[in-house]
């Protein structure tokens, strides 16, 4: 297959979509929806961050105090009702239909310099597909830059698996287990190593060539939550803030529609995350229940984040 970034494409959100579902990648200028987004999040990083400069705070700080500040800041970020309000604005700024258009809570991700934290709460991630953690195939992922990016702190794309399935342990994934045990405010405390049984790939990949995608602050990645990506070893000397949520569209969870399942095993589905556009009404129990597989009461249904 090709592999296409559509930049500022003039489609309609069903061409987007049918675009994403089969692999391609989208980046979008920044727009006035998005940039107030970003200005919303640097508001509060810096009082959280406070005195100090947030790209470079981690040079100052002790990385326990730098965890905590970030397990404050991030569940701010996410109960806040303004990021809910902005995220809103972007989706209906990019032709997302309201009625149909669900999504889940967004939330503020950091990748800091030279490993100085890379488990936790600033998770470096390996190579994965969100589709071994329980998401759908129609699922797809909205990524924002806060401050600018460079290649060296961006997220990578390994686009040639999206056709082409890995080994991988998502078998042992069930979603509604994962957030009654792993997740919360102890996850701020993993600074050191991370004990969470996170689905990885458990054969040798290729990730070269990757795609590397450097647009401004205030631009928005679109991807297919079945798309193979990792953060990139940050040797930039800056910590690098993002934005992301995930999004749905209501007739092709229905329907079906979405990326081909080519690996994923995992149990369990964040269907129950996602609230609709226009009044955060949560997606039709019918339509849960086309993903559910009968596991929903080991543990608990619906993510709350903390
Ligand atoms: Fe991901």
């Amino acid at each position: 297959m090709n592999h296409t970034v559509y930049y500022d494409p003039p489609f309609t959100d069903d061409e987007r979509r049918a675009q994403l579902y089969a692999g391609q990648l989208f980046v979008y200028s920044p727009r006035p929806s998005s940039l107030a987004f970003c200005e919303f999040a640097r508001g509060l990083i810096r009082e959280a961050f406070a005195p100090l400069d947030p790209l470079t705070a981690q040079h100052e700080l002790d990385v326990a105090r730098y965890a905590e500040i970030l397990g404050k800041l991030k569940p701010a970020f996410i109960h806040h009702p303004d990021a809910k309000r902005h995220l809103r604005a972007v989706l209906g700024d990019l032709g997302c239909d309201p009625e149909k258009t669900y999504f889940d809570v967004p939330r503020m991700r950091s990748s800091t310099s030279n490993g100085y934290l890379t488990t936790g709460i600033a998770y470096a991630w390996h190579p994965h597909r969100d589709t071994w953690y329980s998401a759908p195939g129609c699922q797809l992922n909205w990524w924002i830059p806060i401050y600018p990016i460079t290649s060296d702190n961006a997220m990578a794309f390994h686009p040639r698996y999206f056709t082409q399935g890995v080994k991988n342990d998502s078998a042992g994934y069930n979603y509604y287990e994962w957030n009654n045990t792993h997740r919360g405010g102890h996850v701020a405390g993993y600074t050191k190593e991370d004990p969470r049984p996170l689905p990885r790939p458990t054969e040798p990949m290729e990730l070269d060539p990757q795609i590397r995608l450097v647009p401004p602050p205030g631009a928005i990645i679109v991807f297919s939550g079945a798309q193979m990506h990792s953060s990139v070893p940050n040797t930039s000397g800056v910590t690098r803030y993002s934005i992301d949520f995930r999004t749905i569209n209501l007739d092709d969870a229905r329907d079906r529609r979405g990326a081909a399942n080519v690996d994923w095993h995992c149990t369990g589905t964040t269907m129950r995350d996602y609230l609709r556009m226009t009044d955060l009404a949560p997606v039709p129990e019918e339509v849960v229940g086309l993903y559910d597989d009968g596991t929903a009461q080991r543990g608990k249904a619906v993510y709350q984040p903390g």
